[in-house]
C-alpha cells in the first residue's frame, strides 16, 4: 500500500475522514496544511486570499522524504495531487451537495464571500479536475459524503480503495447535472450575490 489522499473542498470532511481512514488502517494521517506552514513549504502569504501560496518542489519534495522514511500514510489536503504520482495509491475525493456545503461553511462564520469561492469550486467539480489532470483518471475516485455520517463515508472510502466497491472508472460527480434544477438555481444565485 501507498499514501492514500484525501481531497476535496474546503469543509466537505476531509480530515473527519482521514482520521477515520487513518485509524482504520493504523497509518498516520498527515494535514498538508499544517505541514506547509509549520515546515514553512511556502513561497509567499496572499493577502487577498488569505492563504499561503505552496512550494510545489518543496512540498513534493517532503511528502516523497516522508513517505521513504515513515511508508504509507492519508494525505488530507485539498491539493493532495501535489503528491508526487509514485508515493499514492490513490486519492479520494469527497464531494458534498453545495447547498450543504453552504450551511457548513455558514456554520464555521466564513466571510461570505470565500464561501462563495468554494461553493462555486464544489460546483465545478475543481478538486477532482485537478487531481485528475495531475495524476490522471484511474488515481482518482470520488465519494458522495451527501447525507452520510463520517464514519459511512470513512468505509465507503476504504472499500473504493480496496476495490470491493466498484466504482465505474470516468464516473464522476456532476452537481450542474445532477441537482434538481430549483437547488441549483438557489446555488447559483447564492454564488452570484456574494462572488463580487
Ligand atoms: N459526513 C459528515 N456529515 C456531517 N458532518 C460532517 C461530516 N464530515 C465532516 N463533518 C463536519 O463538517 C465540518 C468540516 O469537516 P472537516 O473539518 O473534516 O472538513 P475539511 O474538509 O477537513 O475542511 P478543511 O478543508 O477546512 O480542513 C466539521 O464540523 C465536521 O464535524
Ligand atoms: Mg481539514
Amino acid at each position: 500500500m501507498k499514501a492514500i489522499g484525501i481531497s476535496g473542498t474546503p469543509g466537505v470532511g476531509k480530515s473527519t475522514v482521514a482520521e477515520l481512514v487513518s485509524k482504520k488502517l493504523g497509518i498516520p494521517r498527515v494535514d498538508l496544511s499544517r505541514v506547509v506552514i509549520e515546515r514553512r513549504l511556502y513561497t509567499e502569504f496572499d493577502e487577498v486570499r488569505g492563504s499561503y501560496v505552496i512550494d510545489e518542489d518543496a512540498v513534493r519534495k517532503y511528502l516523497r522524504d516522508l513517505y521513504s522514511s515513515i511508508g504509507p500514510f492519508v494525505l488530507d489536503s485539498h491539493y493532495a495531487e501535489v503528491a508526487p504520482r509514485e508515493i499514492l495509491e490513490i486519492v479520494v475525493v469527497i464531494r458534498l451537495d453545495p447547498m450543504k456545503l453552504i450551511d457548513r461553511l455558514v456554520a464555521r462564520g466564513w466571510p461570505m464571500r470565500k464561501i462563495a469561492e468554494n461553493v462555486e469550486a464544489e460546483l465545478l467539480s475543481v478538486p477532482t479536475l485537478n487531481a485528475v489532470e495531475e495524476l490522471g483518471e484511474e488515481l482518482v475516485l470520488e465519494i458522495d459524503s451527501t447525507g452520510k455520517n463520517a464514519e459511512i463515508v470513512a468505509s465507503e472510502a476504504l472499500s473504493v480503495i480496496f476495490g470491493d466497491l466498484p466504482i465505474e472508472l470516468g464516473h464522476r460527480i456532476d452537481w450542474l447535472s445532477q441537482l434538481p434544477p430549483e437547488r441549483l438555481e438557489r446555488v447559483l444565485r447564492f454564488i452570484e450575490t456574494h462572488r463580487g
